[in-house]
């Protein structure tokens, strides 16, 4: 059966230039490099400058991906930015992007599902791509976390960074097959009930303020392990495939621990894994797509291969997806 398949044709990221070392944090709050080191793997994180807001991040990711697919901005319809940190209240991040790219067609629009967020997007732009409902989509995950960061709590500040992933999709016809290039199935998930494990203590429609994340980190930690492994069997269920089938797993980089504890118990190899948590920490919504386009500009992912992501976030929310590179 013929159908439109959302295939990725260009992948890129921006990282901001500052880079600031565990040891650099250690001289702010009360920890070490080996306490953050052996809790998460992470060794360094990419902080933004002050005039570098998340629009900015995302737009350079946005136009690495494009310089990747060889595409000119004018022939993207959809602009989706999964973010927590946009610019502003409104107008959306992503309208920025858009006009900062010189387009001045079609339609974009923010995504909030936190860390889950490039799962989310990726999701939605298919879902356009195959109703026929757009044929060139940016879906961009960009964040500024360093602005939402209490930085004299030491169990938040030490595990996340700044940074932006981009790809573009195109609609091409498929088969309707696993064979087929392009997105092959997502699954996502949410439930509100879990709100005060993972949320940000402000925000326009209620305090006000921006507010600062805070974290139950154990209860995460313990979610995550359940929830990315259910979320990942219902892509494998839908798809008849198995973690012997997966050529690179890009999982959401919150935490190595958590990274190595589900390929476990999805049973894939560890060299199998694109793991960047350890020099970027976690940037949310942008973790996948940096990770993503780094293996592909190593040539690790090669086209045609099977590549599964996943993530979990606040919410909470959580989901996966297979994409055929
Ligand atoms: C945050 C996380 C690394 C903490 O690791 P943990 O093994 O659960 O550690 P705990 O929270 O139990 O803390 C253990 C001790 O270390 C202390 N601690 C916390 N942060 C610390 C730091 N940066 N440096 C030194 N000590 C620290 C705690 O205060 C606690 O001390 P206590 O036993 O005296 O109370 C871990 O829970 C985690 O990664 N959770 C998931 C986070 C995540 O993925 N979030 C994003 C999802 S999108």
């Amino acid at each position: 059966m013929s159908i439109l398949r959302s295939v990725v044709c260009g992948c890129g990221s921006y990282l901001p230039e500052r880079i600031v070392t565990n040891a650099e944090l250690a001289e702010r709050v009360d920890t070490t490099d080996e306490w953050i080191v052996q809790r998460t793997g992470i060794h360094q994180r990419h902080i933004a400058a002050d005039d570098e807001p998340t629009s900015v991040v995302g737009l350079k990711a946005a136009q690495a991906a494009l310089a990747d697919a060889g595409m000119d901005a004018s022939e993207i319809d959809l602009i989706i930015v999964a973010t927590a940190t946009p610019d502003h209240t409104f107008p959306a991040t992503a309208t920025q992007i858009q006009a900062a790219l010189g387009i001045t067609e079609g339609a974009a629009f923010d995504l909030q599902a936190v860390c889950s967020g490039f799962v989310f997007a990726l999701a939605t732009a298919d879902n356009f791509i195959k109703a026929g409902g757009a044929r060139a989509a940016l879906v961009i995950g960009a964040e500024t976390f360093s602005r939402i960061l209490d930085w004299e709590d030491r169990t938040t500040c030490v595990l996340f960074g700044d940074g932006a992933g981009a790809v573009v999709l195109k609609a091409e016809q498929g088969e309707g097959t696993l064979a087929d290039r392009g997105v092959l199935a997502t699954h996502i998930r949410s439930d509100g009930r879990y709100k005060n494990k993972l949320y940000v203590d402000g925000g326009a429609g209620s305090t006000k303020t921006v507010g600062f994340l805070r974290m139950e980190g154990k209860e995460v930690f313990r979610h995550a392990v359940l929830n990315l492994a259910e979320t990942v069997r219902h892509t494998f269920a839908a798809t008849g495939l198995s973690g012997n089938d997966i050529d690179w797993f890009v999982p959401h980089q919150a935490n190595r621990r958590i990274i190595d504890a589900t390929a476990d118990k999805l049973g894939i190899a560890h060299d199998r894994v694109v793991v960047t948590v350890d020099r970027h920490g976690n940037t949310s919504a942008a973790s996948i797509p940096l990770a993503l386009a780094e293996a592909h500009r190593d040539g690790r992912i090669q086209p045609g291969q099977l590549v599964l992501i996943e993530a979990m976030g606040g919410g909470f929310t959580w989901g996966s997806a297979l994409i055929r590179w």
